[in-house]
């Protein structure tokens, strides 16, 4: 699985820590950079109470010897207190032992993790808009920069940036913004000079800020493959780029720096596609952290789920106020085809951007090789392959890489075999396509069967898939590892063979051989569908510019569209509410509200001391009785874990706040399950007027359930006109 992502991302993942030049980091071996947490900022005047001063004196307290200057990395100070400095063991846990300190963590490296896609799930050109207030939004998107002089972030058209931006653009005097993409900011400043700028060379940034809020292009392609027109959920918002990935990966210090900015700089809507590579606990999980506090200025962080499904458990979002995306297909789907010899067409998923090859000879890469054994030059490793018995041919791997190998040795094309589920495509450096296993057999036989086989790689074309939308075979799943009584993935969105800008320095492979430099690019992840999920809140938003971000998540999770269960097997795990449907989302009649203090009382919950919370919340704190359990949130689906074989009946309380009809009566509704006894208290709820609440008990209630049983049904409040709908997962454990 690793194998795919790593490519599907085109990212060599190695320490930061190795390319800094930081005199403290330096002075002494055993220095890495950890994260000192703080929780929120004192509420004190900057002439009593100096971020900085503290960070150093705290700083000055524990070393001795060095310079602090050089040890302190990052001073957060303008939306949450806390630094990031390179420290020993020793200093590290004399600081975590201080007073005023939530917790330290060792920084991680993180990894990165269009468009027919708004069509797909019923959100057209012509749809509905509040062009004035969709102007006032601001997306910050934190990520790997952005290519500013994209058509997607033309500002043909556009007024000044709105009243309430107060942040930046950090240029080099070869980036500019402009009155779409209205800020810019970099965080490597212990990388190389030429690395100081919010220009992106990966092509990721770009791709993810012009799904989210790209202006409309027309008529966009990779080489003819997936025409349409390219546009994000809302053409009108502002852009505000946070660079805090680099070929190198993004690390915990700059993703902390650029919420601290991105919150204080007045963005709207968060956009975070990227993921370390562990869960942590929240205090020690930047997402978490960062989230936190944007959540305090009522900013919805939208997060990607992470890429190393299908197994259980492998969710990295997990914090209950970030709005954490899966990825799931729509119903166009990118195919090359390979014809044999003896005229059998085979399908695979890759985008072969080049014209259809001749019919040329056919190679096992297990038999092109005079120097290799067959298992290695099988894999058709550049080394291996010997130019003289494959030029000109295409070759067959029985693994899968960029296609450098084949290309080096002078093959026409390769024909690669991938044991992973094949539910996207992906581009390679010369004609290729990617084969199933079972297809993969079938070319294996056709070359065994005659003397002289032979095959040509057909251009790519896009096919309809009607079984859309299926979650990808690579978005984590839940449960959740963090909370086991909070559903995690909250929502899919489109995350396969999506096509969006691209900055036109970077070649499709990133391989040197690699002549293809386009405007537009196809790409697959969940950090395809997390800038959607943005995009659809910021538009909700447009409508309801008071909403908390727990109402503009409650909308979009109790309007998703219903996933097919038998399609994916792991439920709600995989999908969580289902597909967004960001038309419905704007009226969804009720939603699930939760504000700062909720989440205060699920941290005393889930066991969290008053001090620790009072440190984080900045607000004076009593927790009462604690549950023990994340399951008393209000959210807007419900989860429990229960003991295998034993008989169980829990309570969810929720309440619900009316945002529909002033005068309106709701029924409740649980599909049905024979294992499962589910009963609403009150099952009829009735307001006299809007943001009226009400409250109604969900009881869970079973026989012993076999041990890894999963069972899911939902609850539906309905109107007659709204339907609002909530899953109820429960689960025994897990085959992890
Ligand atoms: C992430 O974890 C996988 C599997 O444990 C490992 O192979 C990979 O190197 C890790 N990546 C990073 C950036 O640590
Ligand atoms: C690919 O085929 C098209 C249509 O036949 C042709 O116009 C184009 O020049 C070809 N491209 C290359 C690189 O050969
Ligand atoms: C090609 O490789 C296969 C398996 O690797 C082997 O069985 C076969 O004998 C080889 N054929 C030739 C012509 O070397
Ligand atoms: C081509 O050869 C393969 C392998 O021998 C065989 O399975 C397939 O049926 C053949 N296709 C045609 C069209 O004859
Ligand atoms: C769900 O998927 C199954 C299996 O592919 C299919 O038979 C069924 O018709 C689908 N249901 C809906 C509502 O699309
Ligand atoms: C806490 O629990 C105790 C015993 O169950 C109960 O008497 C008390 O009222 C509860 N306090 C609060 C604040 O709920
Ligand atoms: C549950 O019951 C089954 C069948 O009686 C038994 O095999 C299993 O060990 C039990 N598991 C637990 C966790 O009690
Ligand atoms: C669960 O809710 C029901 C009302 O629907 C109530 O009668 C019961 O006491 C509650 N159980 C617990 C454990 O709170």
């Amino acid at each position: 699985m690793a194998n795919i992502h790593n490519f599907l991302f085109l990212i060599a993942l190695f320490s930061i820590l190795a390319n800094i030049i930081n005199p403290c980091l330096a002075f002494q071996e055993d220095r890495k950079v950890y994260i000192v947490y703080m929780g929120a900022l004192p509420n004190l005047h900057e002439d009593q109470y100096s971020p900085q001063a503290h960070h150093n004196k705290i700083l000055q307290n524990v070393l001795q010897g060095s310079v602090p200057a050089d040890c302190l990395v990052h001073s957060y100070k303008r939306s949450f207190n806390g630094f990031a400095a390179a420290l020993t063991n020793e200093e590290q846990q004399k600081i975590a032992r201080m007073e005023g300190v939530v917790s330290v963590f060792p920084s991680t490296i993180y990894e990165l993790h269009t468009t027919r896609s708004w069509d797909f799930i019923g959100f057209p050109e012509t749809v509905k808009r509040m062009p004035v207030k969709e102007s006032d939004v601001i997306v910050g998107i934190l990520d790997s920069g952005v290519w500013p002089e994209s058509e997607s972030f033309s500002d043909e058209g556009f007024g000044p940036p709105p009243k309430k931006w107060k942040g930046v653009c950090q240029t080099d005097g070869n980036f500019n913004c402009n009155n779409k993409l209205i800020g810019a900011r970099y965080y490597e400043q212990l990388l190389p000079k030429e690395e100081h700028t919010p220009r992106d060379v990966l092509g990721h940034g770009t791709h993810t800020a012009s799904t989210v809020a790209g202006r409309e292009v027309k008529g966009v392609s990779l080489f003819g493959i997936a025409e349409g027109n390219a546009r994000g959920a809302v053409p009108s918002a502002r852009i505000a780029m946070y660079k805090v990935c680099t070929l190198n990966g993004c690390s915990d210090e700059s993703i902390l720096a650029a919420f601290d900015d991105a919150i204080a700089d007045g963005v709207d809507i968060l956009s975070i596609s990227l993921g370390p590579n562990l869960t942590f606990k929240y205090s020690e999980d930047t997402l978490a952290i960062g989230a936190f506090h944007a959540m305090v200025k009522g900013i919805l962080t939208s997060h990607s789920a992470g890429n190393s499904g299908p197994q259980p458990q492998t969710l990295k979002s997990v914090a209950p106020w970030t709005f954490t995306v899966a990825a799931s297909s729509i119903d166009r789907e990118i195919v090359t085809k390979v014809v044999t010899g003896n005229g059998t067409t085979i399908l695979g998923r890759a985008i072969n951007t080049f014209n259809s090859t001749e019919t040329v000879p056919l190679i096992l890469g297990a038999n092109a090789s005079s120097t290799c054994s067959s298992a290695e030059a099988g894999s058709c490793l550049a080394h291996c392959l010997d130019e003289q018995l494959v030029k000109g041919k295409i070759v067959f791997c029985d693994t899968v890489d960029t296609g450098g190998g084949p290309l080096l040795a002078g093959a026409m094309g390769q024909i690669v075999e991938d044991a992973d589920a094949n539910d996207h495509s992906s581009i390679f450096a010369l004609p290729s396509t990617r084969l199933d296993l079972g297809n993969g057999d079938k070319i294996k036989s056709y070359i065994g069967s005659t003397k002289e086989p032979q095959a040509k790689i057909l251009k790519a074309e896009s096919i309809l898939d009607l079984k859309a939308p299926v979650v990808a075979s690579f978005s984590s799943r839940g449960p959740n590892p963090v909370s086991p009584d909070l559903l995690k993935p909250d929502i899919t969105a489109p995350g396969v063979d999506i096509i969006a800008a691209f900055p036109p320095a970077a070649s499709l492979t990133r391989t040197k051989q690699d002549k293809r430099f386009v405007k537009y690019n196809i790409k697959s992840g969940t950090s395809m569908a997390c800038p959607h999920v943005a995009g659809a809140a910021a538009y909700v938003k447009t409508f309801h510019p008071e909403w908390s971000p727990a109402a503009i998540k409650s909308a979009l999770m109790t309007t998703a569209f219903p996933m097919n269960a038998s399609r994916n097997p792991e439920v709600e795990f995989a999908y969580g509410a289902g597909q967004i449907d960001p038309l419905k989302a704007v009226d969804p009649g009720l939603v699930y509200d939760t504000q700062e203090d909720d989440y205060i009382q699920l941290l005393c919950n889930v066991g969290y001391s008053e001090k620790e919370i009072e440190l984080i919340s900045g607000k004076k704190v009593a927790c009462g009785n604690v549950t023990g359990t994340a399951r008393h949130l209000n959210y807007p689906s419900m989860q429990l874990l229960v003991e295998a074989n034993k008989s169980f009946s829990n309570n969810f309380t929720r309440s619900v706040t009316n945002v529909g009809s002033p005068i309106s009566t709701y029924k409740a509704t649980v599909s049905e399950d024979p294992q499962l006894q589910v009963t609403i208290n009150p099952n009829v709820i009735s307001f006299k007027s809007l943001n009226e609440k009400q409250s109604f008990i969900v009881t869970v209630a079973g026989k012993g359930l076999p041990v890894t049983s999963v069972l899911s049904t939902s609850l539906v409040w309905s109107d007659g006109v709204h339907n609002v709908r909530s899953p109820i997962v429960l689960y025994t454990s897990i085959n992890a």
